[in-house]
């Protein structure tokens, strides 16, 4: 019999189907068992009678994946208004683990961050299913909008760059051949470049941000409806093009989307067809705030997270509409592509829209001359000769443009009233995240993954190294004679724990000298001794003979002597009493990146 899916139930009513799925959970009621089930299309609920097939069931959990054949009734009470009886039950992969978290609520009762942790598992949850739907069904709109209405072309970026373009310092690098790239801010340079070929140019790029503030609108890493256009008779013409965009995705949301949004509890922004949003410069929006508000900020240069949200509240109460645009911004707020206000040089062509107390788009016309866009990028201190691919277009000829680039992942938090931007992000990377899973110091255990990983960074940066096995050695001086070095070419790695903090640090010395602890004490802010070598061992998988001067690798705070910069040639045990490394003192400072005291005696 072929598959059918929950939603098509009620057109099968006193038929025999069958349905595949998920166990999403089981309601007992004592011999009476309601199994209901997922599919992707929603839940269905089967009801079964049979003492057996109810015990069978009640030793799994949700997540099963089954096959369910059985016939369809009308039941008024519940919601599909149908429900499955005397049903078979093939049980395909039976699953026996407890959940991490209770998915299959409606609302998983558990707090963001919990939810994050297990995000894969969480995601099957029906609200947070209905919220990523939404999602790509705005990205669908924003593209047909695009493509049918405005005719623009898409195009595609790439993400490893050069240089910034959006300037300030929230950029990642990335080591690329030994190079240093930069992972893209944004794809602006490229729909400029673009604009020099179809005029009207769009994307869905990918944005990354190295932004250290834990707020609930900042990610690492998202997505930007890019739009880019050429040859307008007013710069406004950007604005109407982007307010038409929301107004296409809001109908399209509701046209495509009415379950989910109901599953929402019908939190949706309103932008009616018939009302304009509202458009302010910046100097009318600051006095706006202080009337409504008395708190003055008409000296500040930019909005207050509280100014975004009175002004929105302003375009609901006053217009009936939760965005406003925000024009005419100050240069030393915007980038150095900005177009400088034909009036007021101070000011610029450029334009926010907020919805729903928040920035969800920033853009404006762009300088279109050579000259002018050099004279940009050296305001903002940067280097002309990093941007010559962009500059080689505005020396072909470039026309009057502009453009705006809207945050995806702002755009659907604001759109359904969301708090966190996290909640609108599948897998989100912030300062304390990556692509969801909560970052973790990358930390060793045990000599040989120790002395695995030093060869492994070794060879890497192809610093020169000897590494020896020899017979284990108690004594330094034992230790230099088998190493053919000198005794003070040993490094001694000491491993002590803060009295207060019960904190390990590492402090490494010439091996002939002695660890001052007076100096230690100072070094950490609190008096410490020696580490417990049966503790050493338990925690790190270390003999005290064998400790490595590469604390960064056990996760430890790492100390150098002074008097080891001076060393040119270097020799530890590198995590076992029979191996040592021989190398270079400023590759080894290289590697650890250690602080530095006066810490011998
Ligand atoms: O305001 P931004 O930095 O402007 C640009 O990237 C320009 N290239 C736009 C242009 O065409 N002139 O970023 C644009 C939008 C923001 O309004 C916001 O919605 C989103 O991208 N965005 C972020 N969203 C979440 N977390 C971050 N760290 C974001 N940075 C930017
Ligand atoms: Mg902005």
């Amino acid at each position: 019999m072929k598959r059918i899916l929950a939603s098509q139930l009620p057109e099968h009513i006193g038929q025999k189907v069958s349905l595949r799925g998920w166990l999403n959970n089981l309601r007992s009621f004592g011999k009476l068992n309601f199994l209901i089930l997922r599919d992707r299309t929603g839940l269905c609920q089967i009801v079964i009678k049979d003492s057996e097939q109810g015990k069978t069931l009640s030793h799994l959990q949700p997540g099963s994946v089954l096959k369910i054949t059985g016939t369809v009734a009308s039941a008024a009470q519940v919601q599909l208004g149908v429900e499955v009886i005397d049903p078979s039950i093939d049980i395909e992969v039976a699953i026996h683990e407890a959940l991490p978290l209770e998915y299959y609520k409606p609302d998983i009762p558990s707090d963001l961050e919990h939810i994050l942790d297990h995000r894969s598992v969480a995601l099957r949850n029906r609200k947070i299913q209905a919220v990523f739907k939404i999602q790509a069904e705005i990205a669908h709109a924003y593209r047909l909008y695009m493509h049918d209405v405005v005719k623009a072309v898409e195009y595609f970026s790439p993400n490893m760059v050069g240089a910034s373009s959006e300037g300030g310092a929230e950029f990642f690098n990335v080591d690329y051949f030994g190079y240093t790239a930069t992972l893209a801010q944004s794809s602006q340079l490229y729909k400029q470049i673009m604009v020099g070929v179809n005029e009207r140019v769009f994307a869905l790029a990918p944005f990354f941000r190295a932004e250290p503030s834990h707020t609930p609108r900042h990610l690492s890493e998202g997505k930007q409806l890019e739009f880019e256009m050429g040859f307008f008779e007013h710069w406004h013409e950007i604005l109407d093009i982007q307010e038409n965009a929301i107004k296409f995705i809001v109908q399209y949301l509701h046209a495509h989307c009415s379950e989910q949004i109901a599953l929402l509890d019908n939190q949706i922004i309103k932008a009616p067809a018939g009302v304009p949003f509202p458009r302010l410069t910046f100097e009318e929006a600051q006095e706006l705030y202080f009337k409504r508000t008395g708190i003055d900020e008409r000296h500040e240069t930019d909005l207050s997270p509280a100014a975004e949200r009175e002004l929105c509240a302003y375009a609901q109460e006053e217009h009936g509409t939760d965005l406003v645009f925000v024009i005419d911004w100050k240069t030393v707020k915007r980038p150095f592509y900005a177009f400088p206000n034909e009036i007021n040089p101070e000011l610029t062509n450029t334009f926010d829209l907020l919805c729903a107390g928040t920035e969800i788009t920033s853009g404006g016309q762009r300088r279109h001359t050579y000259d002018s866009m050099v004279e940009g990028i050296l305001i903002k201190g940067m280097n002309p000769e990093n941007f010559t691919d962009y500059l080689d277009i505005f020396k072909y000829g470039m026309p009057p443009h502009g453009g705006f680039g809207m945050g995806l992942e702002r755009l659907t938090m604001t759109l359904l009233k969301l708090k966190n931007i996290r909640e609108v992000s599948l897998f989100p990377s912030d300062p304390k995240r990556i692509a969801g899973n909560r970052i973790r110091a990358k930390v060793f255990f045990g000599g040989e993954n120790i002395r695995n990983e030093i060869i492994h960074l070794l060879k890497d940066r192809e610093m020169p190294f000897k590494h020896l096995v020899h017979e284990p050695t108690p004594t330094s001086e034992d230790s230099a004679r088998v190493r053919g070095t000198k005794l003070e070419e040993g490094v001694k790695s000491l491993i002590v724990r803060g009295k207060n903090s019960k904190k390990n640090y590492q402090f490494n010395i010439p091996s002939h000298l002695k660890l001052d602890m007076k100096a230690v004490a100072e070094c950490v802010g609190e008096k410490c001794e020696f580490e417990d070598p049966e503790v050493i061992r338990e925690r790190y998988g270390l003999i005290i003979g064998g400790v490595p001067p590469c604390g960064q690798l056990l996760n430890m705070d790492t100390f150098f002597d002074e008097s080891i910069k001076k060393l040119h040639t270097v020799a530890f045990n590198c995590g076992l009493p029979s191996e040592s490394i021989v190398m270079q003192g400023k590759d080894l400072i290289t590697i650890v990146q250690p602080k530095f005291g006066q810490l011998s005696k």
